[in-house]
C-alpha cells in the first residue's frame, strides 16, 4: 500500500427501500477500510450517499400522496441516521437531488455532447419497469425479467445515446494493462467477458413524458438523464469536479477507489470508465467488488422482510458484534450467508471468549497481582518474544489483507495473535507466579507483556470493533490509536490499568435466539448415550490426518471436500463444516479422523472417513493436536 492518500466511495443507495443489512454490510466494509487507512496515518476521504431519481420513486411518492422530494428527503434522512447510529465515519453524504450534483451532471453531459459522443437515435427493446432498464435478448429468461421474473414491455422511443461502443477496444486494453484495476480477479474476468461481445451504445435519457423525476439534459429539456449517467457522476460531483480542491487532491491525482456489490459491476466496470475517458477525466484507481449476503440461501432483495429483521439484530446484540460478524463471515468477493445462529456462534466464540475473556483476565491479573499498574518489563525471555513476534506478524498480515479488502483475512490474523496471547496466559500462569515472592520479576515480565498486548489489541481492532477498541485503550490509558504505535514496548511502566470485566457478554442461546435459530440439535444432546464396553470403542480407528487441500462442495452450504493424508495414504473426506471453516484455512492443519468408516456418498462425492469436531451452541471446533505428530498417528 504505497499510496498515502485514499478516497473511497460506497454505492449510493436507492431510496426506494429503507436501509437494510445489505446496504449496512457494504457501508461497514467501507468504514472499516477507511478507519484502517486513517490508523495508518493516510489522508483518507470516505463518501456515501443516496441515489434519488427515477420512475419508481415518483410512483412510490404518488402512491403515498407526497411529493417525490418529500419522500426522498425522508428516506435519505433514514440512511444518514442509520450510518450515524452505526458509527460510520463518512466525510460527506451526497444526494443526487442536490444542486451541486445536478450542475456537474449537466456539465458532464454537455461536454460529451459537444465532443460528439452523445447522439439522438431511436431504440426499441424489452424494458423492465422494476429495474428501469432494457434487457437484451440474451439476458431475457422465459420472456421475463431475470431479476424480477415479471413480464417485460416492448418500448420503442427516441432517446439520446452515449457512443460507448467507440471505447470498447480502449477499455479492453486498459484492463489488460492494469490487472489490478478490478478486484477480486473473478470480476475483472467477468468484465472482460462482457467485452467479448460487441458493446452497444448506452441509452442515457428518458423522455420527460415518461420520466419526470430526473435531471433535465442541458441540450434538450424534453429529456431527463437516465439512472447511471446521473448516479455514477456522484463520485466526482461530491468532491467538486472540475475545479474543487478536493477533486484535484483526491480524484485528479489518482487516489479514488470504489467499493460496490457484484450486482452493479457492469455500470462501474464498463459504463463509468468509458464515460470518464470520453470526458477526458482520469479513471478511478481501483474497483473493489464484494459478494452478496443471502439469508437462508435466497437472494436478500427478494425477501426484504428477512433483511430488515436481520438488521434489527444490531440493536439486539450491539453494533460492534454485528460489524464484526459481517466483516469476519464474508470472504471478500464471494457471497455469504447470514443467520442469527451463526452470528451468536461467532459472538460467543470470537468476541465473548477469545477477545472478551482475554481482556477481562489480563486486566484483572494486572489489577490483582500488579496493584493496577503496569510493572517494569524486566528482561524478556523466549516465551515473551513469541508474543511480540506474533504481534509483528499479525500487523503485517493485516496490512496485506487490507490491501485486498480481505477483511476476513485481517480478522483471522488478529485472532491468531489473540490465540497466542491466550495461550501465553495459560502457560505463564501468573496466578501461580503470584504465590511465590521469589518469582516477582518473572510475574512482572508476564504482566508487562499482557498490558502491552492489550494496548496493541486496542489499536489493531479499531477498524473492525471501534467501541471495544476504545474501551480497551481507555482501560490501558492509551490515547488516539495509530498503527505507528504498534511497535513493542510502547506502554509505560507505572501506567494505571482498569479492569474490563465483560466486553462482550456471552449470549445464552436458549434465552436469546429466535426459535428457528435455536431449533438445530435440540433434544438430541439431552439424553446421555448408553455405556459401551471398551472393545466396542476399539473398533473405531481414530487417526491423525493432515489436510492437503479443501474446497466447498458445489450447491452445498454445509459440506467441504477435504483431501487428507493419513499415513502414506491420501483420501477424500466430505465434512459438514463449511459454515464454520474456510477450506483454505484448513490446509496444513492436523486433525483427527475416523479412519475405518465404510465409504459414504455425499452430494455425489465418496467420503472415506469422518472428521472429529466438538460443537456447542452453534460453535464448532475441530479436534487438533497439542503437539505436532505425523499424519497417520493413532489416536486412542
Ligand atoms: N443506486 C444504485 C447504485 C448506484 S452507485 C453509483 C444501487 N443502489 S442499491 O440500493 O440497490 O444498492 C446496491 C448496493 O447495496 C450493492 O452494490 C451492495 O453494495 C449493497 N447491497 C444491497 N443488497 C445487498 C446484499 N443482499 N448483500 C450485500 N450487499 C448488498 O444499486
Amino acid at each position: 500500500m504505497a499510496d498515502r492518500t485514499f478516497y473511497l466511495t460506497t454505492p449510493i443507495y436507492y431510496v426506494n427501500s429503507r436501509p437494510h443489512l445489505g446496504h449496512a454490510g457494504a457501508t461497514i466494509m467501507g468504514d472499516a477500510m477507511c478507519r484502517y487507512r486513517r490508523l495508518r496515518g493516510d489522508r483518507t476521504y470516505f463518501l456515501t450517499g443516496t441515489d434519488e431519481h427515477g420512475d419508481k420513486i415518483a410512483q412510490a411518492a404518488a402512491k403515498a400522496g407526497v411529493t417525490p422530494q418529500a419522500l426522498v428527503d425522508e428516506i435519505a434522512g433514514a440512511f444518514r441516521e442509520t450510518w450515524r447510529r452505526l458509527g460510520i465515519t463518512n466525510d460527506d453524504f451526497i444526494r443526487t437531488t442536490e444542486p451541486r450534483h445536478r450542475a456537474v451532471v449537466q456539465a458532464f453531459l454537455q461536454k460529451l455532447h459537444d465532443a460528439g459522443d452523445i447522439y439522438f437515435g431511436e431504440y426499441g427493446g424489452w424494458y423492465c419497469y422494476g429495474c428501469e432498464r432494457f434487457y437484451t435478448e440474451k439476458e431475457i429468461v422465459d420472456g421475463k425479467c431475470p431479476d424480477h421474473q415479471t413480464a417485460l414491455t416492448f418500448i420503442k422511443e427516441k432517446n439520446y445515446f452515449f457512443r460507448m461502443s467507440k471505447y470498447q477496444d480502449w477499455l479492453i486494453k486498459h484492463l489488460e494493462a492494469n490487472p489490478g484495476f478490478i478486484q477480486p480477479e473473478r470480476y475483472r474476468n467477468e468484465v472482460l467477458g462482457f467485452l467479448r461481445e460487441p458493446l452497444q451504445d448506452l441509452s442515457i435519457s428518458r423522455p420527460k413524458s415518461r420520466l419526470q423525476w430526473g435531471i433535465p439534459l442541458p441540450f434538450d429539456d424534453q429529456y431527463v438523464t437516465y439512472v447511471w449517467f446521473d448516479a455514477l457522476i456522484n463520485y466526482i460531483s461530491a468532491i467538486g469536479y472540475p475545479d474543487g480542491a478536493l477533486y484535484k487532491e483526491l480524484w485528479a491525482a489518482g487516489h479514488a477507489e470504489h467499493l460496490i456489490g457484484k450486482d452493479i459491476l457492469k455500470p462501474h466496470g464498463v459504463y463509468w470508465p468509458t464515460m470518464l475517458h470520453a470526458a477526458g477525466i482520469p479513471l478511478y484507481r481501483r474497483l473493489n467488488v464484494h459478494g452478496y449476503w443471502t439469508i437462508g440461501g435466497g437472494k436478500m432483495s427478494k425477501s426484504i422482510g428477512n433483511v430488515v429483521e436481520a438488521f434489527q439484530l444490531t440493536d439486539k446484540y450491539g453494533h460492534d458484534a454485528f460489524r464484526y460478524f459481517l466483516l469476519r463471515e464474508m470472504t471478500f468477493g464471494l457471497d455469504a450467508s447470514f443467520s442469527e445462529e451463526a452470528f451468536v456462534g461467532r459472538l460467543n466464540a470470537d468476541l465473548a471468549n477469545d477477545l472478551g475473556n482475554l481482556v477481562s483476565r489480563a486486566t484483572t491479573m494486572i489489577v490483582n497481582f500488579g496493584g493496577g499498574r503496569v510493572p517494569p518489563p524486566g528482561s524478556a525471555g523466549a516465551e515473551d518474544t513469541v508474543v511480540s513476534t506474533a504481534l509483528a506478524q499479525a500487523a503485517r498480515s493485516v496490512d496485506d489483507a487490507m490491501e485486498d479488502f480481505a477483511f476476513q483475512r485481517a480478522l483471522a490474523a488478529i485472532w491468531e495473535f489473540l490465540g497466542v496471547v491466550n495461550r501465553y496466559v495459560d502457560s505463564s500462569a501468573p496466578w501461580t507466579l503470584a504465590k511465590d515472592p521469589a518469582k516477582r520479576a518473572r510475574l512482572d515480565a508476564v504482566l508487562y507483556t499482557l498490558a502491552e498486548s492489550l494496548r496493541a489489541i486496542g489499536i489493531l481492532i479499531e477498524p473492525f470493533l471501534p467501541d471495544a477498541a476504545g474501551k480497551i485503550r481507555a482501560a490501558v490509558g492509551a490515547g488516539a490509536p495509530r498503527l505507528a504505535d504498534l511497535g513493542w514496548g510502547g506502554i509505560v511502566p507505572g501506567t494505571s490499568i482498569q479492569r474490563v470485566p465483560a466486553l462482550f457478554p456471552r449470549i445464552e442461546a436458549e434465552k436469546s435466539l429466535s426459535p428457528e435459530a435455536r431449533g438445530q440439535g435440540e433434544g438430541k444432546a439431552a439424553a446421555s448415550p448408553a455405556r459401551i464396553p471398551i472393545d466396542e470403542f476399539r473398533k473405531v480407528e481414530l487417526r491423525v490426518a493432515e489436510v492437503l487441500a479443501g474446497e466447498r462442495v458445489p450447491k452445498s452450504k454445509k459440506l467441504l471436500k477435504l483431501t487428507v493424508k493419513v499415513g502414506e495414504e491420501v483420501r477424500t473426506i466430505v465434512a459438514g463444516i463449511a459454515e464454520h471453516y474456510e477450506p483454505e484455512a484448513l490446509v496444513g492443519r492436523k486433525i483427527v479422523v475416523v479412519a475405518n468408516l465404510e465409504p459414504a456418498k455425499l452430494m455425489g462425492i465418496e467420503s472415506n472417513g469422518m472428521v472429529l469436531a466438538a460443537s456447542h451452541e452453534g460453535t464448532l471446533a475441530l479436534l487438533s493436536l497439542e503437539k505436532d505428530l505425523p499424519p497417520g498417528s493413532k489416536v486412542s
